[in-house]
């Protein structure tokens, strides 16, 4: 098990990582004695996740519990209106430490709810998904959408600890381990500087590098939120593959077809190395590799012509922007962010219709 520090909040990440929980809601239920502690469940895989908490800490017995349902599309402040009401009706105050167990959308609500009631409330993190431990546990980033916005709705605000535990991974369905595969693979792109697509296949094929670039993942993550907490800098890289990305998955789920955030991310970056290939120089033979990588492991994304008005939308909407210039992040090379460079929605627009003219497939 490893231990990284993100500021003032602990992630533990390993396995046998869910076995210091225990000890660390002591240490906080003795710094303040008279403060409970509650757990916020993902609804829907309860009856999965929820044993193996308490096995790992008995003491979580006692506590209350609340179930949420955190599915994409449940992921607006209306769901958290009945939990709010009930936390209020059972006097939950300041001191209360909520405890999120469950996949990225939970951490982002969990996170949200806490920050929210009572002007905020402490709270751990527990992922249980890969896309969660990857990425949505750590950094302090919580969020709900808005409408069709995504995650417009939100807070800068860390949780205390974040387990990231591999036991979770056992039963977790092959589509959600391809999702986080994703937020993995983004972390390799942006930060390594000696990236080869041969290396990055790993992740898809061979167990034991997956756990090793998992960890490469929360590493870097940390190393970037520590010097860039608000995202005026260095943390936009990370955005790497979500301006397409989030826009994809929105048309997605407008159309009953929801997509993971990963695979959305996966072809999010696909098109923004296009686009840096026109913008900043990134060679069309490395975009050619990836384009082929992400081809093999997650398809294509098919849209039309007419869902091009549609996905412009969405980007203009991305709160990363300003004004209407869009500001995907952009690679000259592996490992080398270009994040402040506006593009027109009309060059976006062409990379979108360039991708369909090759009927949704990348490689040229
Ligand atoms: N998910 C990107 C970030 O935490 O900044």
């Amino acid at each position: 098990m490893k231990t990284i520090k993100d500021q003032d909040c602990t992630i533990y990440a390993g396995e046998g990582s869910l076995s210091q929980l225990q000890g660390e809601v002591a240490r906080y239920l003795a710094a303040e004695p008279d403060a409970t502690c509650v757990v916020l469940c993902e609804q829907a895989a309860a009856k999965k996740i929820f044993p193996v908490l308490l096995r790992a800490c008995p003491s979580l017995r006692r506590c209350k519990r609340y179930f949420l349902p955190a599915t994409e599309a449940q992921k607006h402040i209306e769901t958290l209106l009945p939990l709010w009401k009930q936390w209020a009706d059972d006097k939950l105050d300041r001191k209360t430490l909520v405890i999120n167990l469950g996949g990225g959308v939970l951490c982002d609500m969990g996170g949200f709810a806490a920050s929210l009631f009572k002007r905020g409330l402490p709270f751990i993190n527990i992922p249980t998904t890969l896309l969660a431990m990857a990425d949505a546990s750590a950094g302090g980033k919580t969020a709900v959408d808005l409408g069709e916005i995504k995650n417009i709705l939100g807070s800068f605000n860390r949780p205390r600890a974040v387990f990231v535990d591999p036991v979770f991974l056992k039963t977790l369905p092959a589509r959600e381990m391809l999702s986080g595969m994703a937020e993995i693979l983004k972390m390799q792109c942006i930060c390594r500087t000696d990236f080869s697509v041969q290396r990055a296949e790993k992740i898809f094929t061979d167990p034991e590098y997956l756990n090793e670039a998992l960890l490469f993942a929360i590493k870097n993550k940390a190393l970037i939120t520590q010097q860039d907490f608000k995202e005026e800098n260095i943390r936009k890289t990370l955005n790497f593959g979500h301006t397409f990305g989030h826009a994809f998955e929105a048309l997605a789920l407008r159309k009953k077809h929801p997509i993971s955030h990963g695979e959305a991310v996966a072809h999010g970056m696909v098109c923004e190395l296009y686009l840096s290939c026109r913008k900043c120089g990134f060679t069309r033979a490395r975009f050619e590799s990836f384009a082929r990588l992400i081809n093999a492991r997650y398809g294509s994304f098919t849209y039309t012509e007419k869902d091009i008005p549609a996905l412009l939308n969405y980007m203009v909407n991305d709160k990363k922007n300003k004004g209407r210039k869009i500001y995907p992040v952009l690679l000259s090379d592996w490992g080398k962010c270009v994040f402040d460079k506006a593009v027109f929605p009309l060059v976006i627009e062409k990379t979108l219709h360039d991708n369909t003219k090759k009927n949704g497939r990348y490689n040229a």
